[in-house]
């Protein structure tokens, strides 16, 4: 096996944990940060792992310094930085050399790089990596994309450092080029999904049932140990119970209800609805943080737009609210799966969806019971060709689906907005009708621009009596 000698370069908190978790797993990391102090602070604060840490005062001189095959990570904000730090890299690595991005990059971006720099006769991988600045530094999920030949030279650290599920890293080589990114940016949207229906249910405990932050704390620890076992609803539980240090007040009311986003989940709607699919779920999560930014109209929105037909006593019991997680989390997942689906015919990737939930069982920010139960799916049971259509799943839906049902019902006769919730219930109801209403539609189409449209009964294209009028 040849050995690859590691670089990184961004020494943020992203940059320092996974130094440490590479340095932890035995192997040197030489170090290069635009701010050279960082890089000081890590060593200072890395213990007996600092000898593995090799600060470098310019790029030129970490290169020199690191035996071949080099391997160089890049963990700088997402855009142009990629590009001039890649530009920097060029002229001075060889034949061998492999330069990786692990920023949350736009996967197009990824694929004219990997173009780029194979180009200048080097390797490029772009790796997708999840988990935070914990899952970093402890192990994280990697979603590789590149040529297989280039990922197999840092196979072997990349398994060392990455989470393990029941003894499987939760890495691999997902695709060429973009395929990672574009893997992690769908995890991406699937995880503003989650996040925006926790905080409906959150919404509904606070603003519907008055229970404070800490109140409600235990009903999302509870759930944390059923169906809806995860990272994201233990984490929430965690955040609710907190108490504000400065003030001694509920750590969550006293942060501004403005929600920022740096773009994967924008990303992942625009890609899904290029391609012809719907991500509704995850639309909704994304909108919800834009309109949660225009806090000033909402201020004086309130007292003005009141509610009419509010029922104050639709209320809904816990279990409901469980089973409406329950059911957003299973289509969001299959929001996120067909994404990907459409993503492989797209761009000819060979996307192993098994592989792929296996890869987010562990590490990752969405990562949940429910993901082993998708991967078994994906590779015994999916005779009907969905996810939703799995036995499991159909089954899970089945009983779940009615909590979903109330929970947004309740909501809306309250006037509390359900966006995700709700946009998770109309998409299940829309899947499952066999016959729509987009005929009408057609008929519309027809009947303004004679698009045309199927008849139930003949072949061809048709067009309704309206057409006749005027000869
Ligand atoms: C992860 C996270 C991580 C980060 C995202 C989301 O998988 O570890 O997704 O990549 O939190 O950048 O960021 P925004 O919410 O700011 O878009």
């Amino acid at each position: 096996m040849i050995q690859v000698s590691m670089g990184l370069i961004g020494v943020g908190t992203m940059g320092g944990a996974l130094a440490l978790n590479i340095a932890e797993n035995g192997t040197d990391v030489a170090l290069w940060n635009l701010d050279l102090l960082d890089i000081d602070a890590l060593i200072a604060s890395a213990g007996p792992l600092a000898q593995k840490l090799k600060k470098s005062d310019s790029i030129k001189a970490m290169v020199q310094a690191m035996p071949q095959p080099r391997a160089i990570i890049l963990l700088v904000p997402a855009g142009t930085p990629v590009d001039q730090t890649i530009d920097n890299l060029i002229p001075l690595l060889s034949s061998g050399d492999t330069i990786i991005d692990g920023g949350n990059s736009d996967f197009r971006d990824t694929v004219a790089r990997c173009r780029r720099v194979e180009a200048a006769g080097l390797a490029y991988l772009g790796i997708g990596i999840s988990g935070g600045a914990e899952g970093a530094r402890h192990g994280p999920s990697i979603m590789v994309g590149g040529t297989e030949a280039s990922y197999a030279i840092v196979e072997p650290v990349l398994q060392a450092i990455a989470a393990n599920f029941e003894g499987d890293p939760c890495v691999a080589r997902l695709g060429p080029d973009g395929a990672g990114h574009f893997v992690k940016t769908v995890h991406n949207g699937i995880e503003y999904a989650e996040m925006q229906m926790l905080a409906e249910v959150y919404g509904l405990l606070r603003d519907g049932e008055g229970r404070s932050g800490s109140e409600i704390a235990p009903v999302f620890r509870r759930w944390s140990r059923g169906p809806l076992e995860s990272y994201l609803v233990d984490i929430t539980a965690e955040v609710l119970a907190a108490k504000d240090p400065e003030t001694g007040e509920e750590m969550v009311d006293m942060i501004v209800d403005q929600a920022g986003q740096k773009g994967t989940g924008r990303w992942t709607v625009i890609e899904a609805i290029r391609m012809g699919q719907s991500a509704s779920i995850i639309e909704a999560a994304v909108g919800a943080r834009v309109l949660s930014s225009h806090k000033l109209t909402r201020q004086i929105a309130a007292p003005l737009l009141v509610p009419a037909g509010i029922d104050p006593i639709a209320k809904v019991s816990e279990q409901d609210m469980e089973s409406a997680l329950v059911t957003g989390r299973v289509l969001g997942y299959a929001q996120g799966f067909r994404i990907l689906e459409a993503a492989a015919v797209e761009f000819e990737w060979d996307l192993d969806y098994a592989r792929i939930a296996e890869v987010w069982r562990a590490g990752c920010i969405i990562r949940s019971a429910m993901l082993d139960d998708i991967a078994m799916a994906f590779r015994t049971d999916l005779p009907r060709g969905r996810l939703i259509l799995a036995d499991h799943f159909i089954k899970v839906l089945t009983q779940n689906v009615g909590g979903l049902r109330r929970v947004v019902a309740a909501a809306v006769l309250q006037g509390l907005p359900v966006p995700a919730l709700s946009s998770a219930l109309s998409w299940f109801d829309t899947i499952r009708q066999a016959r729509g209403t987009t005929d009408l539609i057609q008929a519309q189409r027809d009947f303004f621009g004679a698009h045309s449209f199927k008849r139930i009964d003949m072949d061809g294209d048709h067009h309704g009596p309206w057409m006749r009028k005027d000869g």
